[in-house]
């Protein structure tokens, strides 16, 4: 997870910048750097590996100047190199960008660039963000206004801090999506900029943080906060406690909350440096084993409990639609009294954020008994689960407080998308085009899922219309119906309302005498060759005066007209479609329990870890 500082006062900024981003080091990087500028010049440091390398080749020296910013990367679109490090500046050294974030239209604009004679040096996306703030200033725009402008040309989902030497003194930052925080620190004569809290603390407990389409204007006595259309807009710090904890709460009030906001970047720092974009590669470092036993199963069964088994019947269908071998998926408790028939043709799966949910341990026992290869998803280093199994795929979402899984959902489903890519690879039924696909497919959900994440007051109003009712029912079909169960599992957990999810076609076959003014339905109709058939089951519940919510695809007005309330997503690939689905899913459980007062991050009588059978 890349981090971001920027300072500037009346203060050394070098020094102040790398103790700084060493209080980021725990969100993982591969390569630092710093800008400084001074004097009417920029002067730029960075390089691969740790910051320590960084610091140590300074020798004790740093670049001079009282304003700068510093960034710890790591790597999506080129290898962590010293080029590729961050910042990068423009042609003539006049502008520096450090972001974090995916410019998900950076060929085109590199493209355009390159020919409008801008030298780009790096295999970045990034590189494009200074380049075009330069275009713009030398148009005559001013820093900020170049910075809205090139938001206006990105796609994605961005966190982006610039400065420039034609404004010593000033630096802009802003946030666009859910691609990782911006939070300004005030300082007395002295100004911080971070993408975490952590970073700034120890200087000032008094903060503000960006919302998504907002930038600041930071010099070291004032703040200017204006919209990406350039309205002002009134901000004043807030004070947060020095406790780390409450700290890792940022803004929001709940973690649970914090979680669900922060899943485009997990999924981010879940694919970075594994989905190669150009030319399109795999690259899962710790799975574990030869490509010749990847070729050898037959067959493929995934395992998981609770919401990791959502991800694991997501798993299913990305080993079968994406690399072609046959694949089951099981409960991790129910396949332990199976006497499964697997052996070393069979490569087991699981899929545990813990790595230590006794029931998914005890089945990976039982497996690796009978001989079969196993590779484990997990989101703890060093659980359990990743030394019984063969190999592994670490989901990069950092701890996970809230009890109630919601950010190792996405990321699981990420890690399972990209094991089956390997996997296809490794058995050689996907080409290099098709693969060019799968990824690119899966590097725009941080941007979508950003998106998504802006219906939160929408979600929120419909909440609390619903909060009332103390039965709800779920329906979806093919790869959305995980999302129903999970829609169904989270609204249970932590608003203790009784929900189920089915799929939409068993429907008739028993829920639907259920089905009246008292009981909501929440339909996952989208536009991913389900909608047509769901659409006549939303018919079947308006026949008996069910009261209908509808998850659609943006502009479905047939659908929508059908809906009491319909939350409208972005179209979407359809194997990846769930990434989006699970947040309206998320959030609707969070309103709700919050409208009905519940303790949303400790719900009652659950537990993080299971490990009790
Ligand atoms: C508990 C947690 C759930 C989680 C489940 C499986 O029930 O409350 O949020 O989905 O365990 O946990 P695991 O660590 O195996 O993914």
């Amino acid at each position: 997870m890349c981090g971001i500082i920027g300072y500037t006062g009346r203060r050394e900024a070098a020094p102040l910048l790398l103790d700084g981003l060493q209080r980021l080091e725990y969100r993982g990087y591969d390569s630092a750097g710093i800008a400084i500028v001074d004097d009417g010049a920029i002067h730029v440091v960075k390089g691969a590996g740790k910051l320590s390398v960084l610091r140590d080749g300074l020798e004790g020296v740093y670049p001079p100047g009282r304003c700068g910013i510093g960034h710890t990367r790591w790597a999506t679109h080129g290898k962590p190199t010293t080029d590729n490090a961050h910042p990068h500046l423009d042609c003539t050294g006049a502008v520096v960008v450090i972001h974090n974030g995916i410019v998900e239209n950076y060929l085109e604009l590199r493209a355009e660039l390159t020919a409008r004679g801008h030298a780009l040096r790096s295999e970045t996306d990034t590189e494009v963000l200074p380049h075009l703030i330069e275009s713009y200033m030398d148009e005559g725009a001013d820093l900020l206004t170049a910075l809205r402008h090139t938001l206006g040309r990105i796609r994605g989902a961005h966190a982006i801090v610039a400065m420039s030497k034609r404004e010593p003194g000033r630096i802009v930052a802003a946030r666009a999506g859910n691609a990782g925080g911006v939070v300004i620190g005030y300082g007395a004569g002295e100004m911080f900029v971070a993408s975490d809290l952590p970073a700034l603390l120890p200087e000032t407990q008094r903060v503000a943080f960006l919302a998504d389409g907002e930038i600041a204007c930071v010099t070291a006595d004032a703040v200017e906060y204006v919209t990406a259309a350039g309205a002002p807009l009134q901000r004043g710090p807030q004070v947060v406690p020095f406790d780390p904890v409450t700290a890792a709460k940022g803004a929001h009030k709940h973690f649970m909350l914090k979680e669900i906001m922060e899943q485009p970047e997990c999924i981010m720092d879940t694919f970075r440096g594994r989905a190669i974009f150009e030319p399109p590669a795999i690259a899962l470092e710790s799975v574990g084993m030869s490509d010749e036993t990847l070729r050898r199963v037959s067959r493929v069964m995934l395992i998981g409990m609770g919401t990791s088994m959502h991800a694991a019947m997501l798993g299913r269908s990305y080993f079968e639609r994406i690399a072609g071998i046959p694949a089951e998926v099981d409960n991790s408790s129910e396949f332990r009294y199976r006497d499964a028939l697997i052996g070393p043709d069979t490569l087991v799966v699981s899929v545990a954020q813990s790595g230590e949910t006794v029931d998914t341990l005890e089945a990976m026992a039982d497996a690796k008994r009978r001989g079969a290869p196993q590779i484990t998803i997990c989101n703890t280093p060093g659980a359990q689960s990743t030394r019984v199994a063969d190999g592994c795929v670490l989901t990069r979402c950092g701890p996970e407080v809230a009890v109630a899984s919601t950010k190792t959902l996405t990321a699981s489903i990420s890690a399972l998308y990209l094991l089956a890519c390997h996997a296809g690879r490794a058995r050689g039924v996907l080409d290099d085009a098709r693969l060019g696909e799968l990824i690119a497919s899966l590097a725009r959900a941080p941007g979508l899922m950003g998106r998504v994440l802006a219906l939160g007051p929408k979600v929120q109003e419909i909440a609390h219309a619903l909060a009332g009712y103390e039965d709800f029912l779920f329906l979806a079909r093919g790869a959305q119906y995980p999302m129903a169960l999970e829609g169904a599992l989270k609204l249970k957990e932590v608003s203790y309302i009784h929900a189920e999810g089915y799929p939409a076609g068993e429907m008739k076959h028993g829920p639907i005498a259920l089905i009246d003014r008292t009981m909501p339905v929440v339909a996952i109709a989208l536009d991913d060759g389900t909608r047509d058939k769901m659409l006549s089951n939303i018919e079947q519940v308006r026949a008996r005066e069910g009261l209908v919510v509808g998850i659609i695809t943006e502009g479905d007005a047939e659908l929508r007209g059908k809906c009491d309330e319909a939350l409208e997503l972005p179209p979407y690939a359809p194997l990846l479609y769930p990434l989006l689905s699970a947040i309206p899913m998320q959030l609707l459980a969070y309103h709700i329990a919050t409208t009905r007062g519940c303790d949303v991050d400790q719900p009652r009588n659950l537990a993080k870890t299971v490990t009790v059978e």
